[in-house]
């Protein structure tokens, strides 16, 4: 396999707010999965991040806290690179946008591309705040969104329906700074010309063809991607201010140019370079290495930063000349909540950081969940009772059990000594076949991106091991076949091996321990396949186990917390209109009209009441969420409607069959749905 040079970068997040898991799923995750593979498989690589920290972004942020916009980047920045660090997520620098080796770099290629004629100087009106004597970036202006009328919508973007805007789009506009509304007035900007570009653009992301020469697989790259790409070129690029009047960032580098500064979309890719030097600086490498020549560079974000990364940055890199274009720009979909978007102002997400606060101990069952329900290609959701049981099911159920089995195993028939290996049956040529086959898949799922898809094949093998065991019941066999037990027992042993290293990407933590039960200390990718990575005669230890089961309270205090923190924030806007469902979807909900006979608070947990219910087909058990709003004794008799289809779930120990089902509103109260007219028990509802 020949090696390869690859620059791999994270999207910079903003020093204005702390990670939530959206941004681990959809982006820092997968490239740390990624990284961690090529390195494993001896590519020269660096992996870049830092945190973006001018902008509008900031110096609202600053204006909510009334602090400077450098104590805000300070202080996220901190957060920002410890919660790295915690979860794991090994960036080769992790770097600023506010240091002096960024500022010279933007400044000297901004000089670079203004001095041969890239840019073009226009004068337009913007919107200016007269009390406080400011032009307005885009998000600073508010106003009512012209295609759904929510009435607190950026400049940039509405935040409701997710149209991009421009602020002379909105009706109504105020400052955000003064609250009153803006006057137009003129200033003049350096714009960059997108649309003089749209040609070699379009053949360079359709086919991959730079200049007439092949530079990269457009095959490889992911759908949206392309689509999104083509999207804004087919319907004509536009000319886009590269420079800002602001009085954060850096200065644009020009006489007559006071109080100006980069556009933060101009200055924050240019960060994955001086964030390069910086790097290579400290470790005595020379960075043009990492941005010429044969060398991959492959850019991690989420969707909606597609046009600055696979457009934008592209435009500029060509401009300038002296780098390479990426090779790819795996953009993920997004990331869900319990339902319902992630949204940092009405606080509705998982912030890593308290995770890692809360759960310490669980980063690989984070890392694990995430991935196998990562947004590559269109739009996921995180739950925690899937976390749940993923967790149980998945971790716990099949990998730890397999593992602690072979080692549990091999421990009480051999004291931990790895027995031989001797004929081998069919089944086990098997299980041999399938170790032997296995890293060519996961390799080339990971090559093309499919990182959701690698993982599974990885939790393939564990399935296979798991199996394995089970149907050849060493632990009944040593009563009578105790050679056969050895060969078998061997081959498990096998199998874990094989899995610590193919884990390592996904879970180095737990792939670290498993290598430590088996007295691997040191091992190589290459191994993988083989199953002669442990020798008999090898010492291995007795293990501890992998991953504890998760109960029902971790969850529901989970749920607790999270709606909790999301009434708190000022918002009281109704949930918006969740995605159309197909309608077979709906009438497959088997709703009716039942009837509560019985009613008694659940023991240990106050939220929850344990009811029984007469749904007209029978009397069943059915735990509801509803003790802070109904004492039991005043719901005795009420009808109510019940989803009767859900599969039985156990909650605090008592099986639930069922839901009853509630009203919310925005202050959270509960009620019931009850008919308007006195239908018997069984009535449908529809
Ligand atoms: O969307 C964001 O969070 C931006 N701060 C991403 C910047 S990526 C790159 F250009 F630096
Ligand atoms: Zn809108």
């Amino acid at each position: 396999m020949e090696k390869q040079k690859y620059t791999i970068t994270a999207a910079l997040p903003y020093a204005n707010g702390p990670l939530h898991l959206g941004h681990v799923a959809g982006v820092y995750l997968p490239a740390d999965i990624f990284v961690r593979f090529l390195k494993h498989k001896g590519h020269d690589v660096a992996f870049i991040c830092g945190s973006d920290e001018h902008g509008a972004a900031i110096t609202l942020r600053a204006k909510k806290e009334n602090v400077s916009p450098q104590e805000i980047v300070d202080k996220y920045n901190k957060i920002l690179a410890d919660s790295f660090e915690k979860f794991g997520i090994d960036f080769d620098i992790f770097h600023r946008t506010t240091t002096d080796i960024h500022k010279e770099t933007a400044q000297d290629f901004f000089k670079k591309l203004h001095d041969k004629g890239s840019f073009t100087q226009q004068t337009n009106e913007q919107y200016y705040d007269e009390s406080y004597n400011q032009f307005l970036a885009d998000r600073y202006i508010a106003g009512e969104c012209p295609k759904c009328g929510y009435g607190e919508a950026y400049g940039d973007q509405c935040e409701k329906c997710g149209s991009a805007l421009s602020p002379n789009d909105l009706i109504n506009p105020v400052s955000k700074l003064s609250g009153k509304p803006p006057v137009l007035k003129e200033t003049t900007h350096w714009f960059l010309p997108m649309e003089k570009h749209e040609k070699w653009l379009s053949e360079w992301i359709k086919e991959g063809k730079l200049d007439g020469e092949k530079q990269h697989d457009p095959n490889t790259w992911r759908k949206q991607v392309v689509g999104q790409c083509m999207s804004w070129i087919d319907g004509g690029l536009q000319p886009r201010a590269m420079t800002r009047d602001l009085d954060w960032g850096i200065p644009v580098p020009l006489e007559g140019a006071d109080g100006k500064v980069l556009y933060v979309w101009l200055d924050a890719p240019i960060g994955y370079i001086s964030a390069t030097k910086a790097w290579a600086q400290e470790q005595n490498k020379n960075w043009k290495d990492y941005w010429t020549g044969d060398r991959k560079l492959v850019h991690f974000i989420g969707k909606d930063n597609i046009v600055f990364h696979a457009i934008i940055f592209p435009i500029l890199l060509k401009e300038h000349g002296d780098f390479i274009l990426p090779d790819n720009v795996p953009a993920s979909e997004f990331l869900n909540l319990e339902g319902d978007k992630f949204s940092t102002s009405r606080n509705w997400a998982v912030w890593l950081h308290e995770y890692l606060e809360r759960h310490p101990d669980k980063v690989d069952e984070l890392k694990y969940t995430l991935t196998s329900i990562a947004p590559e290609s269109r739009d996921s959701e995180f739950t925690w009772s899937d976390f749940q049981s993923r967790v149980n099911n998945e971790l716990a159920d099949v990998l730890g059990n397999f593992v602690n089995r072979a080692l549990v195993l091999t421990q009480k028939y051999y004291d931990g000594v790895v027995p031989e290996c001797g004929d081998l049956s069919a089944e086990d040529q098997k299980v041999i076949e399938f170790i032997k086959n296995i890293p060519a898949k996961v390799e080339e799922k990971l090559y093309s991106y499919k990182i959701r898809e690698a993982q599974a094949e990885v939790m393939g093998l564990a399935r296979i091991g798991n199996r394995y065991l089970a149907e050849t019941e060493p632990w009944k066999l040593v009563k009578t076949d105790k050679e056969r037990v050895k060969t078998i027992m061997n081959i498990a042993l096998q199998v874990t091996a094989n899995l610590s290293i193919l884990l390592d990407p996904f879970m180095p933590e737990t792939a670290g321990k498993i290598r430590g039960f088996l007295g691997m200390n040191s091992f190589e990718w290459s191994q993988a396949g083989k199953v002669n990575l442990l020798s008999s005669g090898e010492q291995t230890e007795k293990p501890s186990i992998l991953f504890k089961k998760i109960e029902d309270d971790f969850v529901e205090e989970e749920q607790a917390i999270l709606r909790s923190t999301a009434e708190e924030s000022e918002s009281s806007d109704h949930e918006p209109q969740k995605e159309d469902i197909p309608f077979d979807d709906f009438l497959g909900m088997d709703i009716r009209v039942g009837e509560i006979l019985e009613a008694k608070k659940v023991k240990k947990a106050d939220k929850l009441l344990e009811l029984l219910v007469d749904t007209g087909l029978d009397k069943r058990t059915i735990v509801s969420g509803i003790a802070q709003h109904y004492s039991p004794e005043e719901i005795i008799g009420k009808k109510v409607s019940v989803l009767l289809n859900l599969p039985p779930r156990k909650i605090r120990g008592v099986v639930s069959n069922g839901m009853i089902l509630m009203g919310e509103n925005t202050k959270g109260e509960l009620s019931f749905l009850t008919t308007d007219k006195d239908l018997e028990n069984g009535s449908v509802v529809r």
